[in-house]
């Protein structure tokens, strides 16, 4: 079944300028032509979607759905002066456990619609409130019955009832062999309080011996290893990058690491926002994702990023839409997303407005008209 997109204001499609006089097609679940209006190939059906703007659906490159419970009061006392501590993730290692299959994915169905509601069509997520071999595998499994990419992150937090040696031991060991199959990324937090470098490294290169593409989470809450490290075993991904020394900008510039940025995170943090300008100025890709997690971010809004990336960070808004859109993909080392062109997933997202400035220009506003995703209209 084959749609024709007429009536396009303005077009985004991340492969070629903007453009205002544009029409799309859409056929199965790819994109089958791009180009004017007025040379617009017939279609089964035809959209018109009367002068809205239409970009690639939103790839979020970075969440943690895997989860049960709340922390509300944590959320609180930041609120009134307490700093975020890498700690809180055990209240919801707890409550993960204690939770049923059917719970979790309760949990990641809910929070999937309402991210596709929103324009996001592509997303990554992660294992990490388990912490066993059991639980890891049992998230792993439940997370890739419902995103497109899933990451393993057993090296989150080291349990209370272990000591760091003996977790690195299983992370390494016997959970990367059991989760492997059911995972594409291996993750791992390196900041203090979580992994140090040494440990870091360990789970990195074990999962790397097992095949799997490998992401960090560095320089979260204080300068340290995790950009090198990242960009030293050619990690897809360093996430957050909230601090940054000139020479960790520098290594991302010249490696293929994308850095991904979570200012939705920073925020509900108190932590400074990432200096997106030095990392863009000096040719770094950068990536913009949601972070969504109940302890550090409970949001699934990408517009809420890109908002918050224009409006705080100095990102102009194309580059804060391409980074949301084909950022996130680069991320994932994926090219079949974030991009409107011949062959590509059909992922398309349509705004309530004209134009992609609105995004940061009514911030907080809902603006998402329709989205296809995988070519199935999702919402309109
Ligand atoms: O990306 N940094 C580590 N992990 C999450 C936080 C998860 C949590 O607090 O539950 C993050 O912010």
């Amino acid at each position: 079944m084959s749609v024709l997109i007429t009536g396009i204001g303005e077009l985004t499609t991340n492969d070629g300028p903007v453009s205002h006089d544009a029409a799309l097609v859409l056929d199965g679940d790819r994109v089958a032509w791009v180009g004017p209006a007025s040379a617009a190939p017939d279609a089964d059906t035809a959209v018109d979607v009367a002068g809205r703007a239409v970009l690639p659906g939103w790839v979020d490159s970075h969440t943690h759905l895997v989860f049960a419970g709340d922390r509300t009061a944590e959320f609180g006392a930041r609120m009134a002066g307490e700093p975020y501590k890498a700690g809180g993730i055990a209240v919801t290692v707890a409550a993960t456990r204690a939770a049923t299959d059917d719970q979790l994915a309760a949990v990641l169905r809910e929070h999937v619609a309402e991210a596709v509601a929103q324009g996001t069509t592509c997303l990554e997520t992660k294992t990490g409130y388990g912490l066993t071999v059991e639980d890891e595998l049992r998230s792993a499994k439940l997370a890739a019955q419902h995103v497109d990419e899933v990451s393993f992150l057993g090296a989150h937090l080291v349990p209370s009832d272990m000591s760091t040696e003996d977790y690195v031991d299983l992370v390494c060991g016997e959970m990367l062999d059991a989760v492997t199959p059911h995972v594409r990324w291996a993750d791992v937090f390196c900041e203090t309080g979580a992994f140090d470098e040494d440990e870091s490294r360990r789970v990195l290169t074990a999962a790397k011996e097992r095949g799997l593409g490998l992401r960090v989470h560095g320089n979260q809450l204080g300068y340290g290893p995790g950009v090198r490290l990242a960009v030293e075993l050619a990690a897809a991904s360093v996430d957050h990058c909230t601090y940054l020394t000139r020479s960790d900008v520098d290594l991302l510039a010249q490696s293929a690491t994308v850095a991904t940025l979570l200012p939705a995170c920073d925020l509900s943090t108190r932590q400074p926002l990432p200096n997106a300008r030095e990392l863009l100025d000096n040719g770094a890709t950068v990536a913009l994702a949601t972070n969504c997690n109940p302890g550090s971010s409970y949001t699934s809004s990408m517009a809420f990023c890109v908002a918050m990336a224009v409006l705080q960070m100095r990102m102009s808004v194309e580059e804060a839409v391409r980074a949301a859109t084909l950022g996130g993909a680069q991320a994932l080392r994926r090219d079949d997303v974030g991009v409107l062109r011949v062959g590509a997933r059909a992922d398309v997202h349509v705004l309530d407005a004209p134009s992609i400035t609105h995004l940061a220009y009514r911030p907080g506003v809902p603006l998402t008209y329709a989205v296809w995703r995988n070519g199935v209209l999702e919402r309109q």
